[in-house]
């Protein structure tokens, strides 16, 4: 297979280093790279990366590299057509992701910054949390056009309520399809109208109480497991969702994914990063998908939109 183009990922935390890992494993690319601040963390694990190149059987180089406090070493980043953003610090038990806005606003922007002087034409996946929030703020820093900026959270809340089914159920994680819409925290809105088994509707298999149970436990998939490993977040998970999403971009797919997009009025929604299906390609958000919701997925919607806008209104001071 022809291997072409670069993604670069900062950050190299578990969530920043497994999608390293996972990009540099499709063997899609020329070259994966892998910042951090930490000196010497991401050229280890890079270097490490590259040693299991001749076991796993994949060609793409992967490149670890120091930043400093000024941007020193960003030069390698040059060229990048997709740039995952998963710089930040991660919950600990009993937070919620908003507890972490004012400190992951501070390195969010310094990162957008650099990105923009080194990586002009790139498209941007943050996953920074807030998610929302710090997907706004890398619109506004970078004032890239709003299609170039996409957050990733939909795709992974789905995929945690499609696993919630499929174990509920005792079927293939692969028979089920579940929709997560809104934002990535206590506006999550799951879109059972969206929801179904081997094309049964989910409503036919389960009762009302027992859907609001795993919405519920997908709305918290997150925090339970902050909760059990005590130090750090998922990442399995979320970096599977954030790969996905730069290959998507980086093969021009088109493909339809839960992102959090820039709104310009569909479902009558405006002015905000929200989580809404979408096509992804090379352009980054090719267009929001809209579809047809229950009146109170709909109400769920526009709620979020309003809350996820109030909190967005705040960053510019962050
Ligand atoms: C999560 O939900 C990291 O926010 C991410 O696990």
């Amino acid at each position: 297979m022809a291997r072409s183009g670069k993604v670069t990922v900062v950050g190299a935390g578990f969530y920043g280093s497994t999608t390293a890992q996972r990009l540099a494993e499709y063997d899609i690319f020329d070259e994966v790279v892998l910042t951090d601040i930490i000196d010497g963390k991401p050229e280890g694990l890079a270097l490490d990366l590259n040693q299991s190149r001749p076991i796993e059987g994949f060609e793409t180089k992967v490149t670890g590299q120091t930043t400093g406090p000024e941007g020193e070493g960003y030069e390698v980043i040059a060229g990048s057509e997709v740039v995952v953003i998963t710089a930040g610090l991660p919950r600990k038990p009993g937070m919620s992701r908003m507890d972490l806005i004012g400190v992951n606003a501070k390195i969010v922007r310094n990162v957008v910054e650099q990105v923009v002087t080194h990586a002009p034409d790139a498209v941007l996946v943050v996953v920074s949390n807030p998610l929302d929030e710090m997907t706004a703020l890398a619109a506004k820093v970078s004032q890239f056009p709003s299609r170039r900026v996409m957050g990733q959270a939909g795709l992974l809340d789905t995929a945690r309520f499609s696993y919630f089914v499929a174990e509920r159920l005792g079927v293939p994680v692969g028979s089920v399809r579940t929709l997560t819409l809104g934002s990535h925290g206590d506006t999550m809105v799951p879109v059972p109208s969206a929801c179904e088994v081997n094309g049964t509707p989910l409503a036919e298999l389960l009762g009302p109480d027992e859907i609001g149970a795993l919405v519920e436990r997908t709305r918290n998939g997150g925090g339970e497991i902050v909760g059990l490993l005590k130090t750090g977040s998922a990442y399995y998970a979320p970096s599977a969702a954030a790969a996905k999403m730069a290959r998507a971009i980086a093969l021009d797919t088109g493909e339809v994914l839960p992102v959090c997009a820039w709104m310009d009025g569909q479902y009558g929604i405006s002015d905000v990063y929200l989580g809404v299906e979408a096509e992804v390609d090379a352009t980054g958000v090719r267009a929001v998908v809209e579809r047809k919701l229950t009146d109170e997925e709909f109400t769920s919607l526009r709620a979020a939109a309003d809350a996820v806008r109030a909190k967005q209104a705040d960053i510019a001071s962050l």
